[in-house]
């Protein structure tokens, strides 16, 4: 009776959603979530195995965890996600540190794993699934905010890009029941969340009720893609703002853009991966579009959606990346003008097409020097853009209180901007509360950073009552 759980994500927003639907599972099984390892009965990690370092972070963390064994003899410490997937029981029997090991498609039988580890044996379930979407299972909200939540909208990854080792620890692509997702929106919308981010690898190449070969499955129901389920989630949940993440390149329809223009709760940001601005590496990478091809979507757009923010995701030095290719992806960089951008270091991964076919040969100092070449400019772009807001009138949806001081609030407008803006500005009348998290104010944008805005907050948009 009353067990604790602490589980903790890494990698990217697919743990952070998946960790949400364990908590749901174990709440079943009597676990509490606690937000303080040391509280724990069960410790989860759940991990990623994108890049080596990603990896190395985990291993050193499971070591810390297990040191909490000497205060509490019951302790469990398990590991949940891609490197539960892609180390196995290595983890248990080489490296003998964890008590349990679940892969992404595993986590119904955490229950059944924990009676195992109960009597003192090591668990461990790795295996993949073609069908697991977690459809109907609620999550539990972990470390909310009570007005932003992700939803996963499906899992897996059928791409194979030749760097990347999402295909081997997530399996194949499957596309979770619209209904369902509709129905979790709606949830979050009367549990009063403001804002969801439907996530997957691939968001765009959802497509339910087909199976692997294209033929319908059930011909009572429609065929769902993308596009489809964007605009029956904007259309059930009006007062909603939608985001999705991630998006390739490769199937970015006129259809999907269509639909974001057509409904203002859409927000008007898209997170675009272009990995290089070269189109022989490009090639390399096995990503399935040219640089010409990118720019065409990206100029599709801007066509549809002027003020549309756009970010991406670059890597540096992947395997045969001349100098000229590394410029390509800087030229790119200027054409686009992304508002944003993750950029890494490549770095090999067992398994993968990089790894059994092709050279790990552009040397380390070679990969920093171009990476570092993408960060500045990147930050000089950024700093540009975000300038563009200044004077501008913008609808900021207020997250919670500024992590730089108590006295500011921090929300994002539609663009993902981080807008920072007093709590209680001087446009509140005296007598009303200042801002809270869900609030929705018009602010004047009054100054801007590479990182963030700044801003005031006029007129509420909606009414703000006294002070209770
Ligand atoms: N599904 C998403 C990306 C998932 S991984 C997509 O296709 O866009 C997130 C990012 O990590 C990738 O976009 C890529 O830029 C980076 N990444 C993936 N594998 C990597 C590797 N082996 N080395 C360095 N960066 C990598
Ligand atoms: Fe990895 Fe490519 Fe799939 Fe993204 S689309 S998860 S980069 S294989
Ligand atoms: Fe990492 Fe797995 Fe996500 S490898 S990026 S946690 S899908």
């Amino acid at each position: 009776m009353g067990k604790k759980v602490y589980i903790e994500s890494y990698g990217c927003q697919m743990n952070v959603s998946d960790s949400e639907v364990v908590a749901s599972i174990l709440a079943k099984q009597g676990y509490e979530a606690v937000d303080r390892a040391e509280e724990a009965d069960l410790i989860l990690l759940n991990t990623c195995s994108v890049r080596e370092k990603a990896e190395q972070t985990v291993l050193n963390r499971i070591n810390e965890m297990n040191r909490l064994k000497a205060n509490n003899k019951d302790l469990k410490v398990g590991v949940l996600g891609c490197m539960a997937e892609r180390m196995r029981e290595n983890l248990l029997v080489e490296k003998k540190v964890v008590d349990l090991v679940a892969g992404p498609d595993a986590y119904r039988s955490l229950p059944h794993l924990l009676d195992e580890v109960g009597t003192g044996q090591r668990a461990v379930n790795v295996l993949l699934s073609r069908e697991e979407t977690y459809g109907e299972i609620v999550p539990v909200r972990l470390n909310s905010n009570g007005v932003t939540a992700f939803v996963t909208i499906m899992r897996g990854c059928d791409n194979m890009c030749a760097f990347c080792v999402v295909p081997f620890t997530r399996g194949r692509e499957r596309s979770r029941d619209p209904y369902t997702i509709v129905e979790e929106c709606a949830k979050l919308v009367a549990d009063g969340y403001k804002e969801v981010t439907l996530l997957g690898q691939n968001v765009n190449s959802y497509r339910w009720n087909v199976d692997a070969k294209g033929n319908l499955k059930d011909p009572s129901r429609p065929v769902v893609d993308f596009a489809d389920l964007l605009e029956m989630v904007a259309l059930a949940c009006p007062s909603l703002r939608i985001r999705y993440s991630t998006s390739h390149p490769k199937d970015m329809t006129d259809k999907v853009l269509e639909v974001m223009a057509r409904h203002d709760n859409i927000c008007k940001y898209i997170h675009l991966p272009v990995q290089s601005g070269s189109s022989k590496v490009l090639k390399d990478m096995n990503r399935g579009y040219t640089r010409e091809w990118y720019l065409e979507r990206v100029a599709s757009i801007r066509r549809h959606m002027p003020d549309c923010a756009l970010s991406t995701d670059i890597i540096s030095g992947f395997c045969g990346e001349t100098e000229e290719d590394h410029r390509a992806t800087l030229s790119l960089m200027e054409e686009v003008g992304y508002d944003m951008a993750f950029m890494f270091k490549y770095s090999e991964r067992p398994k993968t097409l990089a790894a059994r076919r092709m050279e790990d040969d552009v040397p380390e100092e070679v990969k920093s020097r171009r990476l570092t070449e993408i960060i500045d400019l990147q930050r000089e772009n950024s700093a540009k853009l975000m300038a563009r807001y200044v004077g501008q009138v913008q609808e900021v949806l207020i997250e919670g209180v500024s992590k730089r001081s108590a006295g500011q609030m921090q929300g994002r407008n539609t663009q993902n901007a981080m807008v920072i803006v007093p709590r209680y500005g001087s446009a509140v009348a005296p007598g009303r509360r200042g801002l809270m998290p869900g609030d929705r104010v018009q602010v004047r944008i009054t100054a801007s950073t590479a990182g963030s805005l700044q801003g005031e907050p006029l007129i509420p948009s909606g009414p703000i009552p006294a002070e209770a």
